[in-house]
């Protein structure tokens, strides 16, 4: 039952790609930094040792009650459990795990399936909802941003994190639209697309805007950095850092921090790996999933 409504709520992606990965051998700690439905941490707590602890992150307060209950029993073992839950951000991971000696760490970033199919928060363009999208009821929402930044800066976030070919006329139009009346709600945003964009390239302006604010919002390109370059000092010999991203931006900071490195990661996926044609045929949310992996020297 537990497993039915974990895929409800999101199908993991190359699950395992990413558990061939994390190499999953050692009584050690090994990190989900986005716990989500839980489905990769499940697979985690099954392949690891028994003497391994599974670490799982999730900002989002439904992620962790949602996974409160779907690993009830192993939480319930209090100190022997093999899962702990962390309600914060992965990129306060190296804080929480100072002195520990990580094995492994998993991050797939983004949003769940859950997450964009909940109104209220925002995410999707298909919903009318409040212009929230944070993870975290702190900091400025996407209605923020739009109503208060600048046309030049709405344009790079635009162009920067949703790579949208429209984002000076989209920027332009939106800095217009609020001297009448503050944007609120989703359906205020897609108002100002459909005025402007032909009806035929409308769904993916609107997915590339809607992706673009949600990154904006969340600093998920600056949390994605600082997490990859601050968790390598804790990583032990031969541990793992495996990362699942869906945009160009992500990918792009993986591919460096990576790069940058070369004293402590050694790179073990020379391409990113893309998902195999069942897995795409099975699950759309996988196409644009890039997955790389480097091992701590
Ligand atoms: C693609 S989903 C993960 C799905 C999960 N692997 C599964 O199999 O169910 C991404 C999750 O990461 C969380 N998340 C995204 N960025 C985060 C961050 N910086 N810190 C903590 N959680 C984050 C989101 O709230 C979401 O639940």
């Amino acid at each position: 039952m537990a497993r039915v409504e974990a895929e409800v709520y999101h199908i993991p992606v190359m699950l395992q790609e990413c558990l061939d990965g994390l190499n999953l051998t050692s009584d050690e700690i090994y990190v989900d930094g986005t716990l989500g439905g839980g489905g990769h941490t499940a697979a985690m707590l099954e392949r690891a040792p028994e003497g391994a602890v599974i670490v799982s992150f999730d900002a989002d307060e439904q992620a962790i009650n949602h996974c409160s209950s779907r690993f009830a029993e192993e939480l319930s073992k209090g100190e022997s459990s093999r899962l702990r839950l962390m309600h914060a951000n992965f990129a306060t991971m190296a804080e929480v795990l100072k002195g520990e000696h990580v094995q492994g760490v998993l991050l797939d970033l983004g949003v769940s399936s859950y997450q964009f199919d909940h109104h209220h928060r925002g995410f999707s363009f298909r919903m009318a909802a409040p212009l929230d999208m944070r993870f975290t009821p702190d900091g400025l929402t996407a209605a923020d941003i739009v109503n208060t930044f600048t046309e030049e800066q709405l344009v790079n976030i635009f162009r920067d994190y949703g790579d949208e070919p429209q984002s000076r006329r989209i920027a332009k139009a939106i800095v217009q639209r609020r001297s009448i009346a503050p944007f609120t709600t989703t359906v205020d945003l897609r108002d100002v697309v459909v005025q402007h964009i032909p009806p035929q390239h409308q769904p993916k302006t609107m997915a590339r805007l809607f992706q673009a604010l949600r990154i904006a919002v969340n600093d998920e390109l600056g949390r994605l950095q600082h997490t990859l370059e601050s968790i390598i000092p804790l990583l032990a010999q031969g541990a793992r850092i495996v990362v699942m991203s869906y945009h160009s931006g992500e990918d792009r900071i993986v591919k460096n921090v990576f790069r940058d490195h070369p004293e402590q990661l050694r790179i073990l996926t020379k391409k990113a790996v893309e998902a195999a044609p069942e897995e795409l045929a099975r699950n759309p949310r996988s196409r644009s999933a890039r997955l790389r992996i480097a091992e701590r020297r």
